[in-house]
């Protein structure tokens, strides 16, 4: 099992385990939460619109405030066919970007209606590759669903292409393009993907724990994984799969409550004050269902008026959780 994964010639990520991009979750506060429990090699940001990029403040802007220690970063952007794209480009060079990512694969409402991502034809995501390769020569990732319907040719002929245009690295979420996140992922689809392009593959979709993790590299054979909502729920993931995949050399050994409370300061640290709440709620939802009883946990936050009102409702079960009422 290869440790390291390289992003272009001179970054490398190791271990090869990715942060994913994900609306109001993948930010500055979770990415430190994660750094120090440790195991993690690659951040990509949420999905970042090119015309709001380069007017975005990044010392206020949720989306864009990172420290230098988040690192190596990847920002990830997603754009219509009709968009200029080197604008925001130019502005990645500015904030030390060692990546640009593509969102070819996410169907989220603001990307649809735009006609980006997934819902660009092949010679339109050509043509943006190719744009976005002339215009920077940081390594360009891709990320991608296992496309409409599921047809190896028009996914390995897309993914060549992908490749042939000059994309370093790609990212294949197991899932077709309507399919909700709940449905089992095809892991061994990103085989058929590892095994056609010479460039690395990194798997995603569907990795919750350490199992998980192990069967999803074997039915894959993926360079690296990317985790998302798993890493939500449990900010440790990246350690405990460093450590019993990579054999890393790490403590796993983490207090859920202090996790908790550690996230809210970095909240504090990292936000303006209202900017707070909301994403509190947000990862208040994914990490609740490490509980027995989290809804009334995730409820109880998300009835909250402020942060304070919020630490209340988080001291309270955690006390009774200390009690032994969770189960
Ligand atoms: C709340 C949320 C927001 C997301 N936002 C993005 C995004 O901005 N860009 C993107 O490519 N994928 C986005 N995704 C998809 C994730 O990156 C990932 O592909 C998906 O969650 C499957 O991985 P997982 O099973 O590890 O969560 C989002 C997913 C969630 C749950």
């Amino acid at each position: 099992m290869v440790d390291t994964l390289m992003l272009g010639t001179s970054t490398s990520c190791s271990p090869p385990l990715a942060l994913a991009p994900m609306v109001g979750l993948s930010h500055s506060a979770l990415r430190i939460l994660i750094l120090e429990i440790g195991g993690i090699g690659l951040f990509f940001s949420e999905m970042l619109s090119v015309t709001r990029l380069p007017i975005e403040n990044e010392t206020v802007s949720p989306f864009l405030c990172r420290t230098p220690v988040e690192s190596p970063f990847i920002y990830q952007i997603f754009a219509g066919p009709d968009q200029d794209i080197v604008p925001a480009v130019e502005r990645l060079h500015q904030l030390d970007a060692q990546g640009i990512d593509l969102n070819l694969g996410c169907p989220a409402p603001a990307v649809r209606k735009l006609g980006a991502g997934s819902f660009m034809g092949l010679t339109e995501v050509r043509s943006m590759v190719r744009c976005l390769r002339a215009a920077t020569s940081l390594p360009i990732s891709a990320k991608i669903r296992l496309g409409k319907t599921l047809d190896k040719d028009v996914l390995l002929t897309f993914c060549r292409m992908l490749e042939d245009e000059g994309v370093d690295l790609l990212t294949v979420h197991a899932r077709l393009q309507g399919e909700k996140f709940c449905r089992k992922p095809r892991w061994e689809w990103i085989g058929k993907v590892k095994n056609a392009v010479k460039v690395p593959v990194i798997a995603n979709g569907g990795i919750f724990c350490v199992e998980d993790a192990a069967k999803c590299l074997e039915r894959s054979g993926a360079d690296g994984l990317m985790v998302g909502r798993g890493a939500v729920c449990r900010p440790w993931l990246f350690a405990d799969i460093a450590k019993n995949i990579y054999n890393f050399d790490i403590d796993t050994g983490i207090n859920i409550k202090d996790v908790y409370f550690r996230f809210i300061e970095l909240l504090d640290a990292r936000f303006l004050p209202e900017r707070r709440l909301g994403r509190l709620k947000q990862f208040t939802h994914y990490y609740s269902s490490n509980f027995t009883f989290g809804h009334h946990f995730a409820t109880g936050v998300q009835n909250s008026k402020s942060i304070k009102e919020a630490k209340v409702v988080a001291e309270e079960f955690f006390d009774k959780i200390k009690g032994g009422s969770d189960d």
